[in-house]
């Protein structure tokens, strides 16, 4: 059997492309630039990377990307404040706060004082009530990525079983709402797994479809999935690695190259989910400026 490895960064740069074409003729009729307002508290390594890149895309697309650094000792009332200057801005019509903050600051507080039409993320609590009411309007941009990544890879998840390792607000639980929905692009049947399910196994080698977002290095072996199924691995984890200058090498929750020689479709990492994430936060973000004018 040949497995396909699954090229996000090709297909995200066909949608990076789609996503320019259309701000361009955005721009065009409303001369209105979408801009797009990051916000990185401390200095994470792998989080400043995420968020330079993010920034670099916006541009590359023709959009306004405008970084915020801000100190890891920064209040919380300090950062609601920015907060509530990126809403009133007429230039930003996106705000993403990357995740995860000092544990000094609420992450809820954070995230529900994003206005909901600028939150590109679709974090907030009224963007995920329309996700799970059937009815999104953003749709955060990892699970988004998977959905686009499955369709555009000949592994519709209708009439499926997923299985989806981990339940995070980012990921897991929105995708479990995406995927389960009544559209297209939809209508699994998705077990939402974690670190309290029990009989993993018995879930996952029954599975179509297993989507690992756990942040456990390898966690997928090639005894837990069946013959044919389609992987997607979410993960980036640093190990400590002598091969690289770095010192580290990236892997994801999947033990991939064990896992490949059963599967129909798998992501690797890096080069499979994490380029369609920023793919799909550009999509949000036009969509955004056209929701914000009118
Ligand atoms: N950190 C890791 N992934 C994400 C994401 O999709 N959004 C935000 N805001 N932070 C993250």
């Amino acid at each position: 059997m040949k497995t396909t490895i699954i090229d996000g960064q090709k297909i995200s740069q066909e949608i990076k492309l789609e996503v320019a074409n259309e701000t361009k003729s955005f721009q065009d009729s409303f001369l209105v630039t979408p801009g797009l307002a990051v916000i990185l508290v401390g200095d994470d390594p792998a989080s400043s990377i995420y968020v330079k890149n993010k920034e670099k895309a916006a541009i590359a697309s023709g959009m306004a990307g405008q970084t915020i650094n801000l100190p890891s000792t920064v209040s919380e009332k300090d950062l609601l404040q920015i907060i509530e200057n990126l809403n009133l801005s007429k230039e930003i019509h996106g705000i993403l706060v990357q995740l995860p903050l000092p544990t000094h600051i609420s992450e809820e507080k954070i995230v529900q004082k994003i206005d909901p039409i600028k939150d590109v993320d679709g974090l907030h609590p009224f963007n995920s009530g329309l996700l799970s009411a059937g009815t999104p309007r953003f749709i955060p941009a990892t699970p988004a990525g998977i959905r686009e990544l499955l369709l555009r890879n000949d592994s519709n998840p209708d009439g499926k079983h997923v299985a989806i390792l981990g339940r995070s607000n980012i990921v897991g639980r929105p995708l479990a709402n995406l995927l389960s929905m009544k559209s297209i692009g939809g209508n699994a049947t998705v077990s939402l797994c974690h670190s309290r399910t029990t009989n993993l196994k018995k879930i996952t080698i029954n599975a179509d479809i297993v989507i690992a977002a756990i942040g456990i290095p390898n966690f997928v072996t090639e005894d837990m999935v069946k013959e044919n199924v389609v992987v997607i691995d979410v993960g980036i984890n640093r190990v400590k690695s002598s091969m690289t200058k770095r010192g580290y090498r990236l892997v994801g929750d999947v033990e991939f190259e064990s896992v490949k020689l059963k599967s129909k479709a798998i992501t690797p990492v890096p080069g499979g989910v994490g380029p369609m994430t920023i793919a799909m936060l550009l999509r949000n973000t036009l969509q955004a400026a056209k929701l914000q004018c009118g």
